[in-house]
């Protein structure tokens, strides 16, 4: 009798791989109607037909990635073929009404390809697909059934290499395989296809997940299960020698930022307007209705009986086609702006008021202008004279003597009559470094402190927008402020383009970092709401000329002199020195499709063949692992890109498992931005906990410095009752900056940034490799100063004494201590600085849960 072994392993307590000891067994695959399809492809398997196993508590082997998170990424019918070359080939309907499919291949079942959507535009939908081989004209036949509310109808395709398809015709009922059947898989009844296979397919894939299991332990494994699990554990001791002759160099860009405008980080955040929709291009469409106050009048209001009216009829700009008009017949009767969450104002500061203004019915008229609160307590008043019938700009300052955090903006005409007002827009002239259309001096103060190298625009997301339409194009976002193009941010709001990439650019010169502006790879989001049912998207081959040439554009308008077209409209808009940008990304963790690669390639071909000395930088998707990340590996070795942009966000357990992610990596191949990346806990919050992980991570990186350059926590910024995204490394409302723990880790890295690694031998006493992990040591020299760091990162429960030994005559005796610790759960800690006096085999004590940086000087 053939028989099933089942191996324990009595250690570990984790089950270990289940061996199949007979040559074939059946294996069933289908797309649980639970979820809707949501968990892809699962699998189980049989040696009868009779009694089957599921691998897996609804374990996906491959996940639609088309369409939208939420109602879209759905795997409806898959059908899974093994071909006579040995490639699983799975096909699968998307929804009830594409008229697409989806294919993904694999070798193993376990690893799978990159997705492809055929359009079939013969067909009204993709139901039930299935195909089988034609050997004969060595080609797949794949057919479907479409269906309407009256009628059905069977189509079919061919198909050599599952990338062209042949035009889809309507076939006969007969054609139909019907292969599909039903099981009962534990409650659930199931349809899906049975295929022998051979069993070490099987086999293959019960090691990998007995594996996988292991694996996912590991990465649950957080501080706060470590206080239960090594609340044994006494205080320990360690020692560091450092070894000044093993050096390495350390990317001096190692640690910058990554701005995107989410969380209302923009408008209403760093961008220091006070004024919400100045433009009246708020739109109803833009949240599909959803939000019935989202329209040009939003954050506006009358007073008194004036009647406030939308036109469109001669803009100043036709890029901001919306105006107000208002119509007041007595005094009182005028036009309230709310602002983001009420206009803060501060004592004795000054603002400058400015609007475009046209006299509709009359000669000339005045207008009061004041800032008052709820109550009617006047904090600044001024006026403005509206002459003529043509657009006009007027510009007045207030002066504020009283600080209120909710005020609002009034324009009270004194007389009766009737104004087209736009651009309605209030600034504190105090903003940073004093720029006019500049930053909120406080946010964009707590950015510098943060000491980074480079500054990454604008996303994130919002680089590849929300279909296609919605790309965030950089030509829109310079200029006049009237004339530049708002748009519907892919996260839920309105970009008023206020800051654009003239402001992004400044902004860099004027913390000394570098900009690194990120541009879409010819495709929107993958996971598009807009645009069929939001499947990713390419710009269509006939406009990528005109697609690539902005980019091209961009680096002359960065980088060119006076003699150039886009030099010359940079130097117009006020900068006349070039920026001298030294990297452009292309592409946000975009899903790496045959779409993709085809428009990605064409721009980098075109950026490397005319500015060779820019670095571009790929990106290589969403996840530290899986089909994206191994494409876009894959087509960044093939095209030899410079760098790759990595995303990750993960839990503490996969960051304390992967202190050696990057020792592992070629370094003869790309060298990594990781763009994205925090430590997600449970509640998602900013914590003790998070910051430490980081700070884990960040002595990796350090050590790795050579093959990561450059790196940015995400997201940075986060408006308190906006916030859309947690954890953040900022939190602010209109009055107030918060930085976070992870903040303060952040700037420690950046301020004791190193540019060469020093080897150390690191010992923990009597510790086992649970607890060595927990323990991180980064010896960094900084260029300049000329000054060792130590990073000591201790996330175990206990202290440990540490010993450092390195040949002290070189360095000061005395040396600067600074230690962040806490308890795990706190959300604010306070950094301890001190003086020490160093020799060598120094003894250091490091706080449980603490990051402790020791800084000596060369003597
Ligand atoms: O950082 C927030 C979002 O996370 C970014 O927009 C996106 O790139 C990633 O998915």
């Amino acid at each position: 009798m053939k028989k099933l072994l089942f191996f324990f392993s009595l250690i570990s307590l984790h089950l270990s791989a289940q061996t199949i000891q007979q040559d074939s067994v059946y294996i069933f695959a289908y797309a649980s109607t639970k979820n809707a399809g949501k968990n892809g492809l699962e699998l189980a398997w049989s040696t009868d037909k009779v009694h089957w196993n599921k691998i897996g508590n609804d374990y996906g082997f491959v996940h639609s990635d088309y369409g939208t998170w939420g109602a879209q990424k759905r795997m409806v019918s898959p059908f899974l073929y093994l071909s006579n070359d040995g490639l699983w080939h799975c096909v699968w309907s998307l929804n009830e009404q594409d008229n697409a499919l989806a294919h993904a291949s694999s070798k193993d079942l376990i690893n799978w390809g990159r997705q492809s959507y055929p359009v079939f535009t013969e067909s009204q939908n993709c139901l039930l697909p299935e195909f089988r081989y034609n050997a004969q004209k060595q080609e797949y036949v794949i057919s479907w059934l479409s269906e309407s509310a009256n009628e059905k109808k069977v189509f079919v395709a061919t198909t050599a290499d599952f990338k062209h398809f042949s035009k889809a015709v309507q076939a006969p009922v007969s054609l139909r395989l019907n292969k599909r059947i039903e099981l009962k898989l534990g409650e659930r009844t199931e349809t899906g296809v049975v295929i022998k296979v051979s069993a070490a397919v099987v086999n293959n894939i019960l090691a990998y997940f007995a594996n996988e299991e292991k694996r996912q332990a590991l990465y649950r494994e957080n501080l706060y299960t470590d206080t239960v699990k090594l609340a044994h554990l006494k205080p320990l001791k360690a020692s560091v020698k450092v070894d000044l002759t093993g050096k390495k160099a350390i990317s001096p860009m190692l640690m910058g930022i990554f701005f995107e405008d989410l969380n209302y980080a923009a408008d209403g955040g760093l961008y220091a307007e006070l004024v919400q929709n100045r433009d009246f291009e708020y739109n109803l469409a833009d949240k599909k209705g959803s939000d019935k106050t989202w329209t040009s009048t939003k954050a506006w209001r009358t007073t008194g009986n004036a009647v406030f009216k939308i036109d469109s009829l001669l803009p100043i700009h036709p890029n901001n086609p919306h105006f107000a008009v208002l119509q007041a017949k007595q005094q009182g009767d005028g036009l309230v702006a709310e602002g983001y969450d009420g206009i803060p104002l501060k004592a004795g500061e000054s603002y400058f008021f400015s609007f475009f203004a046209k006299n509709i019915a009359q000669k000339e008229g005045k207008i009061a202008v004041q800032l008052s609160d709820a109550q009617g307590k006047i904090y600044a008043t001024g006026a403005v004279l509206v002459t003529g019938k043509a657009w006009k700009k007027y510009e007045i300052m207030l002066a504020v003597k009283e600080s209120v955090t909710q005020a609002q903006l009034l324009l009270l005409p004194v007389n009766a009559g009737t104004w087209a007002f736009d651009m309605i827009s209030l600034f504190p002239k105090n903003t940073f470094k004093g720029r006019r259309n500049g930053l909120r001096a406080d946010i964009a103060q707590k950015l510098a402190d943060l000491h980074p190298r480079f500054v990454r625009f604008p996303g994130g997301c919002v680089a590849h927008g929300n279909g296609l339409d919605n790309i965030y194009r950089w030509k829109n976002t310079i200029g006049k402020l009237e004339a530049r193009k708002p748009q519907f941010n892919l996260w839920g709001y309105h970009q008023s383009m206020g800051i654009g990439y003239g402001e992004y650019f400044q902004f860099c010169e004027d913390i000394g970092a570098e900009p690194l502006p990120v541009l879409a790879a010819g495709v929107c989001c993958q996971n598009s709401s807009v645009g069929g049912a939001g499947q990713q998207g390419g710009v269509p081959l006939t406009q990528m000329d005109t697609y690539i040439q902005d980019i091209l554009d961009l680096i002359e308008w960065a980088n060119g002199d006076l003699s150039t077209k886009w030099g010359k409209i940079r130097a117009a808009g006020g900068h006349i020195k070039p920026y001298n940008m030294k990297y452009i990304g292309i592409g946000n963790e975009d899903l790496i499709t045959d779409i993709f690669e085809e428009r990605f390639t064409m721009i980098y071909k075109a950026v490397k063949a005319k500015y060779p000395e820019i670095t571009i930088i790929g990106t290589v998707g969403p996840w530290s692992e899986g089909t994206d990340y191994v494409e876009g590996w894959d087509l960044a070795n093939r095209l030899a890109v410079p760098m790759v942009d990595e995303h990750y966000y993960q839990s503490p357990g996969w960051f304390i498992h992967n202190q050696d992610y990057y020792d592992k990596y070629d370094r003869t191949k790309s060298k990594v931005y990781l763009g994205e990346y925090a430590a997600h806990i449970a509640g998602r919050a900013n914590n003790v906990h998070t910051a430490l992980i980081e700070a884990l991570h960040l002595n990796s990186l350090e050590r790795n410095g050579d093959v990561v350059a450059m790196s940015s926590y995400a997201p940075l910024l986060a408006k308190e009752g906006h916030t859309q995204w947690k954890p953040d490394l900022i939190f602010f409302n209109n009055t107030e900056v918060k930085t976070t723990v992870d903040y303060e880790v952040q700037k420690l890295y950046g301020v004791h940034a190193g540019n060469t690694y020093m080897k150390s031998d690191v010992q923990i006493l009597d510790a086992d490799e649970y607890v060595q992990k927990r323990f991180s040591v980064s010896v960094v020299e900084d260029a300049q100063s000329k000054d060792l760091i130590i990073k000591l990162v201790n996330i175990l429960p206990v202290s440990v004494e540490t010993t450092l030994s390195l040949p002290t005559a070189m360095y000061a005796t005395e040396a600067t201590k600074i230690v962040l610790s806490g308890k795990l759960q706190d959300t604010n800690t306070q950094l301890v600085e001190s003086k020490i006096s160093f020799a060598n085999n120094t003894k250091v004590q490091l706080p449980a849960h603490s990051l402790t940086i020791i800084r000596l000087k060369k003597k």
